[in-house]
């Protein structure tokens, strides 16, 4: 099994990432997100959102719909140059990108796997046509034709920013890659409007901003790049672009992995507000602010974690224990914070007191119930979603309302009064949402 389909199948098994519409053979490129696959996410959502909206004064929160108004896209340019060139196999139906292709002699091009020649250039619009709407290939646009309303209800003035997470959608020429590259995905954006003469300066505030976020959520230096855009790489409304790149376990020329963007940095200058005041017909306050766009992707964040974290441990990491698959993920962002065992589950005043221990800790941390299996086996259990703590109730807990306290990274365990436990997570935790 390579890295990729180890990680793959721990989604599926645990309940992290399904395919969609599996029962009815699957949708090509689409995903679903199970029980924890969903927390995870919503951790990362608001791990970004906490640090990049609750605690900064001057960037606001935004959540603009996603059937988007065609004029926006057409004032935005996207309608005109949102599109890839692609070349098709005509036997197997593989598509390649121009863009990816290397060739001198475009006539010479040729499948890889059935050696057929390719047929292309081909057009393929980006863009989902809804009727008198597009689905949003990007969330900056919403936040560009509120610029206005938010202008008037918030009381900003540059340099300041509109903060929006949401789905965006694009008709993509070669989805794949698990979940890297989907058609539906959710977008974490900032549109930080600054004084034309200083925006390099805040392009590289960001950057730096950014990067650092990555290593606070736990992902290794090494693993992490900045790769500046050529000038023929940069997309239509940017003056200057740089990606974040993830050291991804996608098997390429460079060896068993490919460095890939998870998001990226953009000086988009005033070329958006500019437009939709000439298209809009509005008045936008002179003189017009340029945009930096932090614009990170929370698939490409959720699939590096899982990366990150993945970790195999030949023989377990206890005694007469078999091989063991342990998450090491940020307890911040781990799905479930705490797990509640009784020692036993045939004994009545064991499971009533773990309940009684769910019902207190359920108010502060999402925690899980579990009552099957050894202890050792709950473990493990937890230990492979990264679950930080798991807490034990016992016969001494009938006597002196204690419980045992184990920490998944340490495997060290204390006993801690039952009244006192929440504190002692929220301690650990550092922070709770
Ligand atoms: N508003 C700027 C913008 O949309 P982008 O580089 O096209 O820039 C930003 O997209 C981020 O969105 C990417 O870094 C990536 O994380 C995510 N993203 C883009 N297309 C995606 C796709 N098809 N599937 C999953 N994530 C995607």
């Amino acid at each position: 099994m390579t890295f990729l389909e180890k990680i793959v199948s721990l989604s599926k098994r645990r309940g992290f990432v399904f395919p969609s519409a599996e029962i009815y053979g699957g949708l090509a490129s689409v995903y679903d997100y199970g029980p924890l696959g969903v927390e995870l996410k919503n951790n990362i959502k608001r791990f970004w959102w906490r640090e990049n909206v609750w605690q900064r004064r001057e960037i606001v929160g935004l959540d603009s719909s996603i059937m988007t108004k065609k004029e926006i896209l057409k004032a935005s340019g996207h309608e005109k140059m949102f599109f890839d060139k692609y070349y098709e196999c005509p036997k197997c139906h593989r598509r390649f990108r121009e863009e990816d292709l290397e060739f001198e002699d475009k006539k010479k091009l040729v499948c890889p796997i059935c050696h057929f020649e390719l047929i292309g250039p081909k057009k393929m619009d980006l863009m989902f046509d809804v009727g008198n709407a597009y689905l949003r290939p990007e969330t900056a646009q919403g936040i560009f034709a509120n610029y206005l309303n938010i202008l008037k209800t918030q009381r900003l003035n540059p340099p300041f920013g509109i903060a929006q997470i949401g789905k965006s959608f694009r008709n993509e020429v070669t989805p794949g890659n698990f979940i890297f590259k989907t058609l539906e995905f959710e977008q974490m954006e900032i549109e930080y409007f600054v004084p034309a003469e200083k925006s390099d300066e805040f392009y590289h505030y960001w950057l730096k901003q950014r990067f650092n976020w990555y290593l606070s959520l736990g992902i290794k230096k090494e693993n992490l790049r900045i790769r500046e855009h050529k000038k023929e790489e940069l997309a239509h409304y940017a003056k200057s672009c740089s990606d974040i790149e993830y050291k991804f376990p996608f098997p390429s020329i460079e060896g068993d992995y490919t460095w890939k963007e998870i998001e990226g940095i953009a000086n988009r200058g005033d070329y958006d507000l500019k437009n939709h005041q000439v298209n809009s017909g509005e008045k936008f306050p002179l003189p017009l602010p340029y945009v930096i766009e932090p614009s990170a992707g929370v698939e490409r964040i959720f699939l590096a974690l899982l990366c990150e974290a993945y970790e195999e441990i030949k023989g377990g990491r206890s005694k007469n224990s078999s091989d063991e698959i342990i998450l090491n993920l940020k307890p911040e962002i781990a799905p479930i914070k705490v797990a509640i065992f009784p020692l036993l589950k045939n004994k009545k005043e064991l499971v009533s007191k773990a309940k009684e221990v769910f019902d207190l800790i359920k108010s502060y941390f999402n925690c899980q119930y579990d009552e099957n299996g050894s202890i050792g086996r709950r473990y493990r259990r937890q230990d492979e979603i990264g679950t930080p703590f798991c807490l034990t109730i016992d016969f001494q807990t009938l006597k002196d309302n204690t419980i045992t306290l184990r920490d998944k990274k340490t495997m060290d365990q204390e006993r801690i009064k039952i009244e006192e436990s929440p504190w002692i997570i929220m301690k650990k935790l550092k922070f709770i949402y």
